[in-house]
């Protein structure tokens, strides 16, 4: 493995800071696959004022039109069974042309990016930049999952063997995959979760949140008119009750699960109760994500990696930082300077292209998230309570707690928690993060490498990020997911994702 102390010292390439910029990391020819510029500070200030006047007009558009209708349990049942009808021929299409599609569904993504931002912000309420940002991360998926499933679900791989024999493993496809995703990512997970399946040749029945019906819709449509059968892709609609009626069915081959920790366990006790076939389940849960500052960092670096951490997106991301542990030698200084940083955010319409902060998905989260910070008032030292406008916003928030442990679940919001610890104490924090039972993202900030080397050794998470913000990991450059309470561990944008979605047969022949 490469040292910690190496990479550190290896000069910063910051993506899309320079185009040659190289991606070394990627294990795939630069040709096959490459992803966009995640930075969207690249945006100039007259493109960005002309998309958020497009993208109102646009969302305007759309409220206007009536509203999507769940679907019921029976069109469930008959989709999984449409689904199984559909996967022979899709499984037997070659993978370059499946990839094909994925790549023609890249290039639609493209062409219609204003239009997907108009939806990411009416129906997801995102930011301009996470609104960006997101289209991008979908055109990665599709793009890479095409370029990775070329190799793997091509001509098979040759194995070693005795002379007089052949021994070939393939990869193809299960059957019918059920994708049930959230609606944080309403159009990049979505996609994400459909193309791996679709890539490995699986007939995929996705059941989107319900908070974002129509930005699946749409990515489906354009599945379909770049070149998806519509016998390999089916769409469900509607709330838990109608995916836990899909997961229920005997027929299904796999799940894609993104979402709660709860559901997960959930879904997994319906597969296991099940007769028939054992079906595998891939989820992607949640974290109560720490980060860990020492007396060598960098504050102003600190103070502007945990804003974008911890409220960026609304603090709505499963990457998003929850418990910030802090060396009490600089706790009062960085405290007052994030807590400064925070304050200069503007909370209000996601349309509006200086927005930092839109509003919570819904009326439900923005009471859940309110009711947490009243009892933080009472129970924490309050260093910053934001106002919000009226509506489903929630201000960013910033509590010091006396022990992480009062900090027992999952809040998905811009809330950051605080916590002290003292220089020879750093193994009670690692104590602490391990006691959560998650690990999805990590941060650290500090200029000692034994500090940084001995956190990466102790700890299991899924993503490390050292001396940088912790959200937005980028397809094919920072695979992403966690274990534990955290998810069953494969990386989505990573170079092993697809083989989850597969089955292998080995053939062996005597020759
Ligand atoms: N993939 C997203 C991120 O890295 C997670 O929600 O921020």
């Amino acid at each position: 493995r490469v040292s910690i102390v190496d990479l550190l010292r290896r000069p910063a390439e910051i993506i899309g800071a320079d185009d040659k910029a190289s991606h070394a990391a990627i294990p795939l020819p630069a040709e096959l696959y490459r992803p966009q510029r995640e930075n969207s500070h690249g945006i100039e200030l007259g493109e960005r004022k002309a998309l958020g006047a497009l993208t109102s007009a646009i969302a305007a558009e759309q409220k206007a039109s009536p509203s999507v209708t769940p679907s019921t349990t029976e069109q469930a049942n008959a989709a999984v069974a449409a689904a199984r009808r559909g996967f022979k021929a899709w499984n037997a299409t070659p993978a370059t042309k499946r990839a094909a599609i994925l790549d023609k569904a890249a290039d639609l993504l493209e062409q219609r990016r204003a239009h997907f931002l108009a939806l990411l912000q009416s129906e997801g309420g995102k930011t301009l930049d996470d609104a960006l940002s997101e289209v991008r991360e979908a055109i990665d998926f599709c793009r890479y999952y095409a370029a990775l499933g070329q190799k793997l679900f091509g001509a098979g791989e040759t194995m070693p063997g005795p002379t007089g024999e052949s021994n070939v493993l393939e990869l193809h496809g299960r059957g019918a995959f059920v994708a049930i995703s959230p609606w944080n990512f309403p159009l990049a997970i979505f996609l994400g979760q459909v193309t791996a399946a679709l890539m490995a040749g699986n007939a995929v029945i996705a059941k989107p949140a319900e908070q974002t019906p129509r930005i699946a819709a749409e990515a489906v449509a354009l599945l379909r008119q770049a070149g998806v059968p519509p016998s390999a892709l089916h769409l469900i609609q509607g709330d838990g009750a109608v995916g836990a009626a899909l997961v229920a069915h005997t027929a299904i081959a796999g799940v894609v699960f993104t979402g709660s920790t709860e559901v997960a366990r959930s879904i997994n006790r319906t597969l296991a109760a099940k007769d028939g076939p054992i079906v595998p389940l891939i989820a992607e849960t949640g974290g109560i994500n720490a980060m860990i500052v020492d007396a060598t960092a960098l504050p102003e670096q600190v103070a502007d990696d945990v804003v974008t951490s911890a409220f960026r997106s609304a603090g709505q991301r499963c990457s998003a930082l929850r418990l910030l542990f802090v060396q009490d030698d600089v706790a009062d200084r960085m405290i007052e300077m994030i807590a400064g940083a925070a304050r200069e955010l503007k909370i209000g319409d996601p349309s509006e292209p200086s927005t930092h902060i839109g509003p919570v998905i819904d009326a439900d989260a923005k009471q859940r998230l309110d009711a947490h910070i009243v009892r933080m008032k009472q129970e924490a030292r309050v260093h910053l309570a934001g106002e919000a406008p009226s509506g489903n916003f929630v201000a960013p928030h910033i509590f010091e707690l006396s022990a992480a442990g009062q900090l027992k679940e999952e809040v998905f919001g811009p809330i950051l928690h605080v916590v002290r610890y003292r220089a020879d104490k750093l193994g009670e924090v690692l104590g602490a993060i391990e006691a959560t039972g998650f690990g999805l993202t990590l941060g650290i900030h500090s200029r000692i490498d034994d500090t940084i080397e001995h956190v990466i050794d102790r700890l299991q998470v899924g993503n490390i990020y050292v001396n940088r913000n912790m959200i937005g990991a980028v397809v094919g450059v920072q695979p992403f997911g966690g274990s534990g309470l955290s998810g069953t561990g494969p990386k989505a944008g990573g170079p092993h994702y697809l083989a989850r979605f597969a089955s292998e047969q080995t053939i062996t022949i005597n020759t």
